[in-house]
This record gives C-alpha cells, structure tokens and sequence, in this order.
C-alpha cells in the first residue's frame, strides 16, 4: 500500500515543481457558498456538504488511555454554538479570542468556532508562566480568552489587572464558586445553537495571531488571513502524504504554529482523522497510540524521538516488536535539526525513516520537506515545496544576508552557504507582525522573505540546516526569546543585568542558560541562584524559564550596550570568540560552583 499511496502523490519532484500554480490548487479547496474562503469552513462545513458527517474527525485519548471519538459533524455542532457566543458576547469580526489550552476536543471546537465567526484565534503555550501570558494579551489586545480554572488561577487571575480589554473570560470547569468575572464555557455553549452559517470572508482577513520570539523586544505578533489554508491543505498533502482515510499524529503543542498548522487546519481540511492525545509523554503511552489507533501518518519533533530512542536503546528489542506499528505509513519530523542518527533510528524502530519538515511561524506552513515520493537524504531539511522559490543568500558582516543597493546577492554554488531566502507571496506567508510594520518590513528585500536560518544548498536542490543567524533559543522545539528572559531576570531585586544563551543539550537540543550580574550587596552563592531560578520560574514558566545560572562579575557589551551573548556562547562552548572588535568590557565568571539544577 506505501508505495502506491507515494508515488499517487508526486510522480516526480521535478515536474510537480515545473508545473505547480497555486492558483490551479486553489480548486483543492470548496470556497465558501458565497465567495472567498474561511479556514474554518473548510476544516468542517465542506464535509457536512459533501456528505461526510459521520466520519471521525478527532480521536482523543484521555490521560486514562479511554478513547472519545468526535465526528465532524459534531465538531460542526460545537464549533457553531461557540461562534454563536462570540456573536451574542458582542465580539466584533477581527477581534482576538486567545486559548490558554492543553490538547482537548473543547480547543477545536474554540479555535473553529472563533475562524468559522470572523475572529482571530491566538493560542498560548499553556506551560507559560504569567508573565508571558499577560505580555501577549497585551500586545494581542485579547478580547476573550478560553481556559481551564486552573490554569486561569494561576496565570492570568494574577496579572488581570493589566488586561483591562479582556472582557470574556470563559472556563471549561468553572466549579461551584467560580473565580469572580468569569464566564462558563459549558453554560454559555449549551444555550447556543447548534448550526452557524459562515459569512463571506475576504481569504485576505487576518485568522490567526501567533507569537514568537524574536532576539530583541517584545515577543513578535505574527498575523495570518484565511487563505493560508491553502497551504495548509496542499503541504499536507505534498510533505505529509496525507490522504483519505488516514489517521494522522501530530504531536506538537496546540500552543505553537505547528499544533495549529498541522495539529487543527491541515488534516480536518482533509476530512482525515486526527489522534487527540490528552496524556503526557510517555514512550509506552506514544506507541500504544501508534499502535492501537492504527496512526497511519506521524509527525513529530526530534526532542520527542530523541527521547523514544533513549527509551530502546540499540540492540534491545525494538518497541515495534512489541507493538503493532504496521498501520505506520509515514513519519515526519519539524522544528529543530533532525540529525541522521534519528533518520537511522527511525528505519530500525519503526521500520520507517523520519522525513524532515523546515518552516517558520512566520512561514505558516512547510517549505522545505524531504518528501514521500523521494528516498530520505539523512541530514538534509529537504527540497523546497512546489510553489516554494527558495535561494541562499549572501551574508555580510552582521552573519545576516548582505543587501546592496536594495540587492540580495544569491549564491548558486552547490554547497555555498548564507542566508535561507523564499520568494515572497506563498498563500500562508504572515501578512504583519502586530504593531510593529518596521519590524515586517525589515523580514523582506528584493522580493525575498529573509528566514533568519542559515543554510546550504548542495546539488539537486537539497537544503541543510547550518544555524540560526541570530541569538533566539530553541529548546524542545519551542523558539524562545534571550530578551523575554533576561528582562524578568532583571525584576528580581539582586540581579543587576542578565545575558541569556542556549547551552547545547543533548535531548532538547538547546537549555536556556542565563549569566547573571549580581548586585554587590548580594552574595553569589547557591540561595542566590535557586533564588533566582525559581523567581524566573514562577514568572515565565517552565518550559521558557533558564535551566542553568552562573554569576558573573560583568558581561560582555557592544559599543552600543547590547549583551554581546555571541561571546557568551562562544565562551560557554569553548569556541574562538570571533570578532570582538565591537567589545566593550569582558570579564570572566566570578564563581567555579557547578551550575544549579531546577530548585
Ligand atoms: C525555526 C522556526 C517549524 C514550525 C514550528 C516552529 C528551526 C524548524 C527545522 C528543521 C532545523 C528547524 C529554524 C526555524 N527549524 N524546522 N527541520 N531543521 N531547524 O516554528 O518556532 O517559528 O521556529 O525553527 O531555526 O527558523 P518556529
């Protein structure tokens, strides 16, 4: 069956590419009745349409391991009543609603209802701490928020107060005694309807808000309209080998793009079925969903394989051998360097190799895919998508693409490397990083999007992962921002300055580490930093909090007052400190004490 299904896709990656147009694919999706396109309408009306309500659009496994199926038409049902209270709470067409969500079936009901009723959706990572959270409401003007109790208790309750435009905060679980000025999420959609008529939506409205983390200032806004759908629905199809039929796996975060992209839009835009999985990680609980939901596609995160391959170390049983993994079709990976080691891993374990998948929240979908009809290149992000131009470009001084006279200069030579550049003007490119229009126009030149990622490109067109051009983090995936971090680091009352780095990890690729300027009055000693790190915790979260501090005496600046954290890195990982021309001062570190663990 593998085979067939491939070679159905993309007979050959040169012609596909020589004769795609994105207006042609445009047929691929139904359009709304009245004109334009409606991301939500496409993810669930167009089945009830064409007469596919009974099928299973979502498959949640619970904690418990029990199993909930959830059919299109009953996404319909839900996700009609929840945009009928947006309607009857006032919000008006382009308002935010923000989720603040685990993995469970009332966030896509919340996230369709919002797009199928013209608002736009921007989804937190619930393992935020407030300080993120109350940030982007800000930056975000969030209108309504959907949340569980627990988690509003603990992250917004607290930071309220600055979010005097949030008017509806609704809970999945308010309990007897709610908090005061929330909302019931199960009382409010009971007493809706039950069917919800999409407007004419312009495929140019603004659908989405995500955040992402930039290396200066406040986390970035990007926006996305309608018509990325789709890429959505056409990258599914060309990188995932997504068909009928299919039970597809996405495991990433419903707070990220990915969770969004491809974990909601791009397989319910393909009537397939969806795995929910409500649980944690847990290398037995992941192949028992791989086995007895007879996933077909898999798409993950190297964090997550790296983390299945400690689970069965080499020459012990593979876990295939005690799990029926044979449903298995396709498995493919994102958001961080997928190392040949796991390509290899893949082909033991799983009896599959891992394809890899590059794109960018900015990007909306995937670029760049090792794709289903080609033998995996161990190593290699893949070949740019049809209907994706991509180029290398030549950087300057700065490690960014060098722009003369409005020019970029584009490297031909196979194995040269710059900067990785698209060609503006895919459907699901973000049209604004909110509020900030310098920041957008400052992505693009020469009618290129520039990614901020270095590559190189070797003969066949096939791209590797060189580095980030810039200082942001990625640690399990998760793209975080050294300056969110180094500011909340700098409102605990002992810290004079902090500079933030990724320490390399051999698990989640990159752990945050911070060098941190006491005040003199403090001494640097072990309270100190578990002070600190659970200071840092408490504000920012786990998942986005330093796992590492050292003291320092100072830290290295530029002439303008920047942390120089290229030095810092350079330093922590033993490597030539490069050009320091632009130093100011640099002193070692104070303390030699092993550096502290989580307190
Ligand atoms: C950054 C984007 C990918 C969507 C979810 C994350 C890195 C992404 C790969 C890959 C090496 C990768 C890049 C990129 N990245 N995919 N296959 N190999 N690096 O979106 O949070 O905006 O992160 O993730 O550095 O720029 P994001």
């Amino acid at each position: 069956m593998n085979a067939l299904w491939v070679t159905h896709v993309m007979p050959d990656y040169e012609s596909a590419r020589d004769t795609f147009s994105w207006r042609r694919e445009r047929s691929r999706l139904a359009g709304l009745p009245d004109g334009g396109i409606n991301i939500g309408y496409e993810a669930v009306d167009r089945h009830l349409r064409e007469g596919h309500g009974e099928r299973v659009a979502l498959c949640c496994v619970a904690r418990d391991g029990s199993v909930r199926t959830v059919t299109f038409a009953r996404l319909a049902a839900e996700s009609s009543r929840f945009a009928h209270v947006l309607d009857s709470l006032g919000l008006k067409r382009g308002e935010r609603v923000f989720t603040l969500l685990g993995r469970r079936s009332e966030l896509y009901s919340t996230v369709l209802g919002t797009l199928r009723a013209g608002r736009v959706l921007c989804p937190l990572f619930a393992a935020f701490g407030p300080e993120p959270v109350a940030l982007r409401m800000e930056l975000g003007n969030a209108r309504a928020l959907v949340t569980t109790r627990d988690l509003y208790e603990r992250k917004v309750a607290p930071v309220r107060s600055r979010l005097p435009h949030l008017r509806h905060v609704m809970l999945l679980d308010p309990g007897a005694d709610p908090p005061p000025d929330t909302l019931s999420f199960p009382a409010l959609t009971a007493a809706a309807p039950d069917a919800y008529t999409v407007s004419p939506t312009d495929p140019a409205e603004p659908a989405l808000l995500h955040f992402t983390s930039g290396t200066t200032g406040t986390p970035k806004g990007a926006v996305h309209v309608h018509e990325a759908v789709l890429a959505h629905h056409v990258t599914a199809a060309y990188a995932l080998d997504l068909h009928e039929g299919d039970v597809f796996w996405c495991t990433a975060d419903p707070g990220w793009v990915t969770g969004m992209s491809y974990g909601i839009i791009a397989p319910l835009t393909h009537g397939v079925t969806t795995v929910v999985d409500e649980g944690e990680f847990a290398p037995g609980r992941w192949y028992g969903i791989l086995a007895d939901q007879h996933v077909t596609v898999w798409y993950t995160a190297p964090t997550a394989l790296r983390m299945l391959m400690r689970a069965a170390p080499r020459g012990e049983p593979t876990p295939a051998a005690r799990h029926d993994l044979s449903s298995l079709r396709f498995v493919a990976s994102v958001g961080e360097p997928l190392h040949p080691g796991a390509v290899h891993w893949g082909r033991e374990a799983l009896g599959l190799p891992v394809h890899d998948t590059w794109w960018q929240t900015e990007t909306g979908a995937i670029m760049i895919a090792n794709f289903a009809a080609d033998p995996v290149q161990p190593g290699s992000m893949g070949r740019p998508i049809p209907g994706v131009e991509a180029a290398v470009l030549a950087c300057g001084e700065d490690g960014r693409a060098a722009i003369i006279d409005g020019h970029v200069q584009i490297l031909q030579e196979p194995g040269s490397e710059g900067e990785l550049a698209l060609r503006a003007g895919w459907p699901s490119m973000f049209r604004g990083y909110l509020h900030e229009p310098h920041r957008y126009e400052g992505c693009f030149a020469d009618g290129w999007y520039l990614t901020g990622d270095l590559v190189s490109r070797h003969t066949g067109g096939w791209y590797w992962f060189v580095g980030r051009a810039d200082d942001v983090i990625k640690s399990a995936g998760h793209l975080i921002g050294p300056f969110e971090v180094e500011s909340a680091l700098m409102e605990h009352p002992a810290v004079a300055e902090a500079g933030v780095i990724g320490r390399p990890d051999p698990l989640a690729g990159a752990i945050v580490k911070a060098f941190v300027v006491p005040l003199p009055e403090y001494p640097p000693d072990i309270e100190l930093r578990h002070d600190v790190l659970a200071f840092a915790r408490r504000r920012l979260g786990p998942a986005v909090a330093p796992r590492e501090i050292e003291f320092v005496e100072d830290l290295p600046h530029t002439r303008s007052g920047r942390v120089m954290r290229r030095l810092l890195r350079a330093r922590e990982l033993g490597l030539p400190e490069g050009d320091v021309s632009t130093l100011e001062t640099y002193r070692p570190a104070v303390t030699t004490e092993p550096s502290g663990k989580d307190p």
